[in-house]
């Protein structure tokens, strides 16, 4: 969507995976959904390095709102779980550089049973999260058929425009949909179409939620891999696929599984919103939601999403991702459960031009020496872990990266 926002997938904090709909303030108030919630996860971004990275949402999800619509007819928050109201936490986050992001569905219902966004209330509900002071809005697509979403989803992206707030736009529409467009060309209507979400939404859903595991992450990571065709060409800047929150720091994932799923979100150019504790978030977590060159990678500012390469026999597979200035980010990834397996290519295999490049390894944070496109290496990789590296080349010698023969 062409609105000047999310020009690099965004990045910040996510309420659902982690605090779900955990409404019950009495007996668990400190992990319960309620302004203290996004107040202590803003105080975090803005005073533990976060935000400079930019990590700058903080977006509620399901189950904020009161079960009832106001005399007027406007979604209303819980009472109890957020009575200072949602333009008072609003303004606690744009006081601390923070934006606030929030959720609604196009149904009946949310997904967690609260009020929806039917057709006729879509205009009133833009209007209502901009007189907030709401920077972002995920609309999700529970208890709507087909027909209605085809509708809903433009119009909402109209009635944002109209209200004269940049609010960025999440389109769960895709994963309402199955994610994919039609075989059948004829079959043209209700179906996905990435042209026409790349104009309407700044990001979207494609697929099923996360779950704090290893496998929901390779789930995700082999559906997105196995569709690239269709879904890399659909990102770029301002419009972006969406394989959900990152669980860095939650239970469910290894150091290394941690590790994997940050390369690979940097890879598909996903947008960044963690879903985690950021009070008690341990320091191995934290040093790769920081990793400055991993996050240079999701941010490039060219917005090409990466793909996977090759997927070997034998459990490996190797992504790449094109940046800005010629320079290019490879994940050495393995699906084997046996040992840190020594993988040996070179970058001419890789598809890379002759020359000589300089390589950064991400998570060691180490500069190799320059390789040259002909010479062989090897890469440990452990097991469900990854080798991230950034390439780039390096001009010596009056030879430009894409010298032209002869000009010298
Ligand atoms: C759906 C969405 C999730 C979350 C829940 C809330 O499952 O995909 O991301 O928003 O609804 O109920």
């Amino acid at each position: 969507l062409d609105n000047g926002l999310m020009r690099t997938p965004p990045m910040g904090w996510l309420a659902w995976e982690r605090y779900r709909c955990d409404i019950d303030c009495d007996n668990d108030p400190k992990n319960c959904i309620s302004e203290g919630l996004f107040r202590d996860m803003a105080d975090r971004l803005a005073e533990d390095g976060w935000r400079e990275l930019g990590y700058v949402y903080i977006n509620i999800d399901d189950c904020w709102s009161s079960m009832q619509r106001d005399a007027q007819g406007r979604l209303q928050p819980d009472p109890h779980r957020f009575p200072g109201g949602i333009p008072k936490l609003a303004r606690y986050l744009h006081d601390r550089g923070l934006k606030l992001g929030i959720y609604g569905d196009l149904g009946t219902h949310t997904c967690g049973g609260y009020p929806g966004t039917t057709l006729d209330k879509i205009q009133t509900d833009a209007q209502t999260f901009a007189d907030w002071g709401i920077d972002m809005l995920k609309l999700d697509g529970c208890y709507s058929n087909a027909t209605e979403q085809e509708q809903g989803y433009p119009l909402m992206s109209k009635a944002l425009n109209a209200t004269g707030r940049p609010i960025g736009y999440s389109c769960s529409w895709p994963a309402y949909q199955g994610g994919l467009p039609p075989r059948d060309k004829r079959r043209l209507t209700m179906a996905v179409n990435y042209t026409q979400l790349g104009e309407i939404c700044n990001l979207w859903r494609n697929y099923g939620d996360i779950q704090d595991s290893w496998d929901s992450v390779l789930n995700i990571v082999d559906w997105f891999s196995t569709n690239q065709d269709i879904l890399q060409p659909a990102a770029g800047p301002g419009r972006w696929n969406d394989p959900d929150m990152l669980v860095i720091g939650d239970f469910g994932l290894s150091l290394d599984q941690s590790r994997s799923q940050m390369a690979l979100w940097a890879i598909m150019a996903a947008p960044l919103f963690m879903s985690n504790d950021l009070r008690t978030l341990n320091s191995e977590a934290r040093t790769i939601l920081q990793n400055k060159a991993a996050i240079a990678v999701s941010q490039d500012p060219m917005g090409v999403q990466g793909r996977r390469l090759l997927k070997e026999k034998f459990g490996i597979e190797v992504f790449w991702r094109p940046l800005s200035n010629s320079a290019s980010a490879l994940v050495f990834f393995s699906r084997r459960s046996d040992m840190p397996y020594r993988y040996t290519t070179s970058l001419g295999e890789l598809n890379y031009t002759a020359g000589t490049y300089k390589v950064f390894d991400v998570f060691s944070e180490k500069l190799l020496s320059p390789l040259s496109d002909s010479t062989p290496f090897t890469v440990s990789i452990n097991p469900s872990g990854v080798v991230m590296w950034h390439v780039s080349p390096i001009t010596h010698l009056g030879q430009a990266p894409h010298a032209r023969g002869g000009e010298y």
